[in-house]
């Protein structure tokens, strides 16, 4: 039996270089101005999409391999999603957006204000994902970079405080009653002195109440301290993990621990696995898109050694493909689980480069469930078999270029919809309401 899902689409590497290294730049779209996310955003609205979540990292990460983060546009450069989504509001009724946020980046006070106002300017449909990357601290002052569970700390702590200030005007503060001509009750204000950790400032805010909910706090993290962020605080969970019975529901077990350890229900959170999926025609098609991705070319290993480079900040490209790989290559501040994606199980002493960069230019059929190549009616019934499992929504992930958005929504929207997965229209009331329509 099919029941409805949420659905979001994650713009998986920022408000950056649109079309970069890609045929459909003669599309000729600037990723600088608006019209290109506008565009889309409305697509996605009417898809009846819940939101459109925007990737960011403020860095192009360390100063030495700056110059393979920006070669190709792979690590950057990427501009400030928080300053996109008014515009993108502007552009839709209904839509939710949420941009990555680093709790580095901003003061509770400075945050707490900017996302009030937007929240108020957006009709409630602002959300938040709220990162914890440290690479980036050095742009922020001198202090020494946070270790892992420390920066999660931090955010905790972060997002305590923003919340406590949205949380200053207690009930009954906001009169605005034009026949007394008082506006607000100051008595009725909490001054909300706050002397953490990691930060120490007063209240009240500077910013009228809500009428439909806080923004939408989302989270990333999939490590321990990750899912118990995301158990305690967040609305949405961005879910990465394999897709069996097993690890999906063991997933979400995780996260409900979590919440309930708050006293929070398991309802208060939609976990939404991340997915890139091919969309294609035919199944011919997409086995030979498979079958041919078995036997990739040295052009398309060079394109993978690009993007590996940027992402591990180590010069893959000017190494024999046909000799193993050396990990004393990779610095301190490359993390372990980024060399063991483009490792996996092969042994690096004995592996030659070509047979890693291979391993990752591989794809699955999705009706097999050995990747994510297939018709548009093999995704749904992945997602229905998801939904069997109790899986809350699905994350499409890709750019956001209207050609990207067109080849994966036009024949999956109109098979979702018939199957009674994907919902044919977004309701008033914010990202809360939608998130909670069913
Ligand atoms: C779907 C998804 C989206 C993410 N988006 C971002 C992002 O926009 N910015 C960022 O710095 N990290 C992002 N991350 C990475 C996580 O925030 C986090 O750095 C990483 O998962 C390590 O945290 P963990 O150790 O708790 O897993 C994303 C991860 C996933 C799975």
């Amino acid at each position: 039996m099919s029941r409805l899902q949420h659905f979001g689409w994650f713009l998986a590497r920022g408000f950056g270089p649109h079309g970069w290294g890609h045929p459909y730049l003669d599309w000729d779209y600037r990723w600088t101005s608006p019209e290109l996310y506008q565009q889309s955003a409305r697509e996605l609205e009417q898809a009846g999409f819940d939101f459109l979540l925007i990737e960011d990292a403020p860095s192009l990460g360390s100063a030495s391999t700056i110059d393979l983060r920006v070669r190709h546009a792979f690590g950057g450069p990427k501009h400030d999603p928080l300053l996109l989504a008014p515009y993108l509001f502007a552009a839709t009724q209904r839509l939710g957006v949420i941009p990555t946020v680093n709790p580095a980046a901003y003061l509770p006070y400075t945050a707490a204000r900017q996302f009030a106002t937007l929240q108020h300017l957006s009709g409630h449909r602002l959300g938040l994902n709220v990162v914890t990357d440290t690479g980036s601290a050095r742009h922020f002052g001198d202090a020494p970079q946070l270790d892992h569970d420390a920066a999660y700390d931090r955010a905790e702590e972060w997002l305590e405080a923003v919340r406590a200030l949205w949380r200053s005007w207690g009930e009954g503060a906001l009169v605005a009653d034009p026949a007394s001509g008082v506006y607000a009750d100051g008595s009725k204000l909490d001054a909300v002195r706050h002397r953490g950790e990691y930060y120490a400032f007063e209240g009240p805010l500077n910013a009228v109440p809500f009428t439909h909910g806080e923004p939408v706090i989302a989270s990333p993290g999939g490590s321990g301290r990750g899912l118990g962020f995301a158990g305690a605080n967040s609305d949405i969970q961005l879910a990465l993990a394999p897709l069996t019975e097993k690890s999906v529901r063991d997933y979400r077990a995780k996260i409900h621990a979590g919440a309930a350890a708050r006293g929070r229900r398991a309802s208060d959170i939609s976990i939404m696995f991340a997915i890139q999926p091919t969309i294609v025609a035919s199944a011919e098609e997409a086995d030979r898109l498979v079958a041919a991705s078995a036997s990739p070319s040295d052009e398309t290993l060079r394109v993978i050694a690009q993007r590996q480079s940027s992402d591990l900040e180590t010069d893959l490209t000017a190494l024999d493909l046909d000799r193993p790989l050396d990990l004393a290559i990779f610095g301190d501040h490359v993390s372990q689980g980024s060399i063991r994606r483009l490792t996996g199980d092969r042994d690096p002493a004995s592996t030659p480069l070509r047979a890693h960069l291979a391993a990752l230019a591989r794809l699955g059929r999705m009706s097999d469930r050995s990747g994510f190549v297939g018709t548009a009616d093999e995704f749904a019934d992945l997602i229905e078999e998801l939904g069997e499992w109790g899986n809350d929504g699905v994350l499409l992930w890709g750019d956001l270029h209207p050609v990207t958005v067109h080849r994966v929504l036009d024949d999956l929207v109109p098979i979702l919809r018939r199957r009674g997965i994907l919902r044919r229209e977004l309701v008033d009331g914010g990202l809360h309401a939608n998130l909670r329509a069913f």
